[in-house]
């Protein structure tokens, strides 16, 4: 299977001047995602490379290559890079949805100039949960730290998974992982003592000049989270990533937000 190349040497869009691309772009505000509109990058001088790609190099593996048939959530899809590889792989349905309306026009444009068909919609990953039906893969990545209710929104999209879970965040401090007793009596404070204890660190106040970074786990809390949640990990293609299955997110016949919001968990 061939799909379009991410190099910025390709033809220009027939019809359409790389100036006016260009200027179409340009009207969108600041790009989150570099991605390639037919040779026009969108994000060249980004804070962390040629972004997403070299984050999805990495991942690209871990995910089959033909998704024929298949059902997407993008959970903020922004401009649609993760959207738009899905389809490459010929999904058959791709849902993004975002709450910031820019970046829902931005993915629209991609779409548009790249030939791709996306369904996108303004949506909260809050009110993922009222989307009718399950996808075969939910997509949750660069959301999770965003978020000052993070578990709450992973119980919440956990109805939404019939199939794997693409959970990636940023991650801060120690990067081992260890397997913790399943209980410690109450005198063991030791435990909170020790960096690779799983954990998040919250943010009063601004991380990398942005605001609206609010818990950043280390990687053994991304762990403890996914498995509390009733996921199995399959693999973790890269630092921030992780691919999961549900397997424990019913108890008791219930979904264990609902049991917690009930108070019956
Ligand atoms: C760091 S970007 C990640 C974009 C993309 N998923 C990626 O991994 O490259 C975070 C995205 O999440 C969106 N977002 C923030 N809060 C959200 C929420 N409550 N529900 C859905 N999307 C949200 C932002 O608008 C932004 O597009």
């Amino acid at each position: 299977m061939s799909f379009p190349s991410n190099s910025f040497d390709e033809p220009i869009a027939p019809g359409e001047g790389r100036q006016q691309l260009a200027a179409r772009i340009s009207e969108l505000g600041e790009w989150f995602h570099n991605l390639n509109l037919d040779g026009v990058p969108t994000a060249p001088h980004h804070f962390l490379g040629d972004f997403p790609s070299i984050k999805w190099k990495q991942l690209a593996h871990a995910i089959p290559l033909d998704l024929s048939g298949a059902t997407v959530l993008d959970v903020g899809c922004n401009a649609g890079f993760y959207s738009i590889e899905m389809k490459k792989r010929r999904a058959e349905r791709v849902l993004g949805i975002d709450v910031d309306d820019r970046y829902l026009m931005q993915a629209r444009l991609a779409a548009e100039v790249l030939g791709f068909e996306l369904e996108l919609e303004k949506r909260s990953v809050y009110a993922a949960d009222q989307i009718p039906g399950k996808f075969d893969y939910v997509l949750f990545m660069g959301v999770f730290y965003h978020l000052r209710y993070p578990l709450f929104a992973l119980d919440k999209l956990i109805k939404k998974v019939g199939g794997r879970l693409i959970f990636q965040t940023m991650v801060r401090g120690c990067q081992q992982i260890r397997t913790w007793e399943e209980d410690y009596p109450f005198s063991n404070t030791e435990i909170f003592e020790q960096r690779d204890f799983p954990g998040m660190y919250f943010i009063e106040k601004s991380y990398s000049s942005d605001p609206t970074n609010w818990w950043i786990p280390n990687p053994a809390g991304v762990e403890a989270m996914l498995r509390s949640s009733g996921l199995d990990i399959e693999s973790h293609p890269e630092a921030e990533t992780w691919i999961c299955r549900p397997a424990t997110v019913i108890r008791g016949g219930q979904y264990i937000l609902d049991r917690e919001l009930e108070g019956s968990l």
